[in-house]
């Protein structure tokens, strides 16, 4: 069977500590959408893991696949399988042929694009890790895929192709002269094909390229249990996220389908579980109706966008959940839980489960609070609106909850949910009534034993 894991909010809630959760009844955990711009952690046993691109399961030692969904960065691929070899890991990770390769000159359309923008204040404060313009190209029909790199031939012509008109973009429309730029190898089809080529050869010496539709299926007709580990969260999906104001792939379930090549009737058989923060954080720009506060400092585009009043309050909750950016170490902006956006994320991905996280991180509040619906316009909406600009627009009405005192999350994990303070208790069944669907975990602190675990997906 399939357990999908879709993030319910704007991203970082806590998917790849879940993912490692269950993953020892998982065989193979395949990602299905999105690149390095993801940062998913795993604490076990004092030891803390940042994986951007190889999926979670690799921490224990199952077999990790990047679906077709997925846009992949060798350069980062084989810096992170390095680093967790140099850490005694020793992870098995296959590419789909047909996931697209991220190059350097996709990184610096994105750089390029946010630096026009951010002169209108419109960035979208990507990773800045190319991933839009990758999935442009994909959409475009010129991209490179992972089965590519291992033609030389086929390699070159499509860089012939591609490289000439990127550098036309570059100079031509942005009016930057390629030779200036800190990386001018990135335009250069001959330095581009040598390096790409030794990663094709990498591939194919270690045997990394697969039919990710094939290889899963036939994983599962052995009786294996696979798991799908969306990056990214439902509002920043590029479908059903505020648009622009998002990444370039789908993080929602559906995304699981067409990013693996499991058909929807396979990925709708097995479990989907929401993973949401008890609070809510984002890095980037865009609307968020429950903001605390905003950020202190001087990451561009933050001082306009932080329009919370409760600053002291959020920065309490950063400090105490170390919200800070994984990737790109930017802190989150902090807000309180949304519901309008959790249910629409309920809709859309069909969640069969919950997982609540950072539960722990609100503990000894007076009063723990919920955008419960919105006013727009004078009327109550208990959804999100699909303009952005509506969204921009909505004023959240709030549920009041009594705080809840601090506890031992080792000793709450391993006696259970009835461990919980009652008033946290309380909170988690308001999330659970309002969108129909049982919490299986709820995260009390980072590390895999700080899991309250109700149910097991598989
Ligand atoms: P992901 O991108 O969804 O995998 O989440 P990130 O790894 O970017 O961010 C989640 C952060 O919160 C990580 O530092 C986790 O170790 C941590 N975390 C996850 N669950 C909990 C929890 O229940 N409590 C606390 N305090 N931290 C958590
Ligand atoms: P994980 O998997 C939170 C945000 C960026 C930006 C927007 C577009 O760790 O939850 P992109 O580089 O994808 O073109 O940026 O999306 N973003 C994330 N925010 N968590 C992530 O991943 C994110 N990946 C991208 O900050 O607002
Ligand atoms: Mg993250």
């Amino acid at each position: 069977m399939t357990v999908t894991i879709v993030g319910s909010q704007l991203g970082d809630e806590g998917k790849g500590g879940i993912v490692d959760l269950y993953g020892d009844d998982i065989d193979v955990v395949a990602r299905y959408q999105g690149g390095d711009n993801a940062g998913h952690t795993v604490v076990h046993e004092g030891e803390t893991y940042k994986l951007s691109l190889v999926p979670s399961g690799a921490i224990r030692g199952k077999v990790g696949v990047l679906g077709n969904g997925c846009v992949v960065n060798p350069r980062t691929l084989f810096d992170e399988l390095d680093t967790l070899q140099e850490r005694g890991l020793d992870p098995d990770v296959r590419i789909a042929e047909r996931a697209h390769i991220i190059f350097p000159f996709h990184r610096v359309l994105d750089g390029i694009e946010e630096t026009v923008k951010s002169e209108s204040d419109s960035e979208v404060g990507t990773t800045g890790r190319g991933i839009g313009p990758t999935y442009e190209d994909k959409v475009g029909r010129r991209g490179i895929r992972a089965g590519d790199l291992r033609n030389p031939d086929v390699l070159r012509e499509r860089l012939e192709y591609v490289v000439p008109q990127k550098r036309a973009v570059v100079e031509d429309v942005y009016g930057v002269a390629v030779e200036d730029l800190d990386d001018p190898d990135a335009f250069d089809v001959d330095a581009l094909y040598e390096e790409y080529r030794e990663y094709g050869e990498r591939f194919e010496a270690e045997d990394m390229t697969v039919n990710a539709s094939v290889f899963l299926t036939e994983k599962m007709a052995d009786g294996q249990n696979v798991m799908l580990e969306g990056a990214q969260g439902t509002t920043i999906d590029i479908d059903h996220g505020n648009y622009p104001y998002v990444t370039s792939s789908n993080p929602t379930a559906g995304g699981a389908t067409t990013g693996t090549g499991l058909s929807p009737g396979v990925v709708g058989g097995g479990e989907i579980v929401g993973i949401v923060k008890a609070y809510l954080t984002r890095v980037g720009s865009g609307p968020l109706p429950t903001e605390l506060g905003g950020v202190v400092g001087d990451t561009p585009g933050y001082e306009e966008q932080g329009e919370g009043e409760n600053e002291e309050l959020a920065t309490q909750i950063r400090e105490e959940g170390g919200e800070y950016g994984t990737v790109t170490g930017r802190p989150r902006r902090v807000a309180w839980l949304d519901m309008p956006m959790l249910r629409h994320a309920a809709r859309v991905s069909g969640f069969t489960g919950l997982a609540i996280n950072h539960i722990d991180v609100l503990a000894g509040l007076d009063e723990v609070k919920v955008g419960h619906a919105y006013t727009l316009d004078g009327e109550e909406r208990h959804t999100l609106p699909a303009t952005t600009e509506e969204w921009s627009r909505c004023e959240a009405s709030y549920r009041s909850f009594d705080g809840w005192p601090e506890f031992d999350p080792a000793t709450v994990a391993s006696e259970g949910y009835e461990a919980l303070p009652e008033n946290a208790r309380t909170y988690v069944e308001y999330i659970e009534d309002e969108l129909d669907t049982p919490a299986y975990a709820l995260g009390v602190g980072p590390g895999r034993s700080e899991t309250i675990v109700r149910e097991r997906p598989v």
